[in-house]
């Protein structure tokens, strides 16, 4: 079945093979989590022009005949891990069991490894929250020699039921526990004077998240990286809604959190990133920032009824918070990583 096969990288002058991408990426993703939020076309077609600074992209596209089967992206990151090879495969239901996934594989991790890559990472769903397998991605990735180093779950706050006075009574019993900071509040472009302040905050996320056995270095985002991503990010056209808290005394920076709205999907936004400096914990500044922001979301975006997030099964802290949220556990992740030569 595989001999007739052919892969080819992504030509982002071609607009078939464009669009070969974004559908294929998308059958493969709804067919097993027909609750997730679909890729946006708006920024699919951007990003195969301009891809996030901090690793180059590579798009590989499997072809039975004429016809494309199957969608590979490779991230080579190119200020950290530079040994690291990030990949998705994504085989739609009807070309599975095929060959189609593993010759995609083979293919990226080739190219890889020609430019110094020696381990190679992936990340997928593995079971719902009872422990029912979803998807072919944990036998896939098994089959190829790839191990689970790290658990995520993802939570969903469905905000059509979320209990209003009782975030607002979260809220208010909070700030007494925060006295001395506050938050400030941007959207797509971060204040510039904040800007080194949030790079820092950004290099400490990996060292300060739980990483299991994953074997990750720390991103190294400095303020010209953060400032070249949001100006990336912005002509994908999402909306970003960020919330920070300054420590008064001092003026710096000490939590961050923040929420995107892709730009044609627009029920659904993602809880991203949210950090508090480890020598600001315990003031509520996690839960502060998380409630600010969603308040400032729900003001903005009324029709965003779904927020989804991820978290590391053992992150007990950040979980706390988004349980106390309304966040509910919905499926299970697994970070897949290898060595490759
Ligand atoms: C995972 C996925 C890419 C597999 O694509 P595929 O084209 O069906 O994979 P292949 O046919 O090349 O399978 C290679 C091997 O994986 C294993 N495998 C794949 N699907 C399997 C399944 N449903 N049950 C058991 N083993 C399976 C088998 O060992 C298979 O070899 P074999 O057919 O010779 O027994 C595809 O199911 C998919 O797109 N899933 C959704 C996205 C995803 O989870 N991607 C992985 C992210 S890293």
């Amino acid at each position: 079945m595989t001999q007739d096969l052919s892969i080819v990288e992504l030509d982002a002058d071609d607009p078939a093979q464009v669009d070969a991408a974004f559908t294929l990426g998308n059958a493969a993703i709804l067919a097993d989590l027909p609750d997730f939020p679909p890729n946006c076309r708006y920024e699919h077609d951007v990003r195969v022009r301009v891809p996030l600074p901090g690793a180059q992209r590579h798009t590989f596209l499997a072809y039975r005949g004429a016809e494309p089967v199957g969608v590979a992206v490779l991230d080579l990151p190119d200020h950290d891990n530079l040994d690291k090879a990030l990949l998705d495969v994504l085989v739609p239901k009807q070309h599975r069991r095929q060959g189609v996934g593993r010759a995609l594989f083979r293919h990226a991790v080739d190219f890889g490894t020609a430019r110094g890559r020696t381990s190679v990472m992936g990340f997928s769903v593995l079971t719902d929250e009872a422990g029912t397998p979803i998807g072919a991605a944990a036998p896939f990735a098994e089959a190829l020699g790839l191990s689970n180093k790290l658990l995520d779950v993802r939570r969903r706050l469905d905000l059509s039921s979320a209990d209003d006075a009782a975030l607002d009574r979260m809220l208010a019993e909070s700030w007494p526990k925060a006295a001395g900071y506050s938050t400030v509040q941007w959207g797509n472009t971060p204040p510039p004077e904040l800007v080194e302040d949030l790079a820092l905050l950004d290099s400490s996320f990996l060292e300060e998240s739980p990483m299991g056995e994953l074997d990750l270095e720390p991103e190294k985002v400095d303020a010209e990286r953060l400032r070249s991503a949001s100006a990336v990010r912005a002509q994908y056209g999402s909306r970003r809604y960020e919330t920070g808290v300054i420590h008064d005394a001092t003026g710096r920076v000490v939590a961050w959190t923040a929420i995107r709205v892709a730009k044609t999907i627009d029920w659904h936004a993602w809880q991203l990133i949210t950090l508090v400096h480890p020598e600001h914990r315990g003031h509520r500044l996690g839960l502060i920032t998380k409630l600010v922001n969603l308040s400032t979301l729900r003001a903005q975006e009324p029709s965003v009824r779904i927020v989804d997030t991820f978290n590391a099964e053992v992150n007990a802290h950040m979980i706390a918070i988004n349980e106390a949220i309304g966040f509910r556990a919905v499926d299970r992740w697994a970070n897949w990583q290898t060595s490759v030569s």
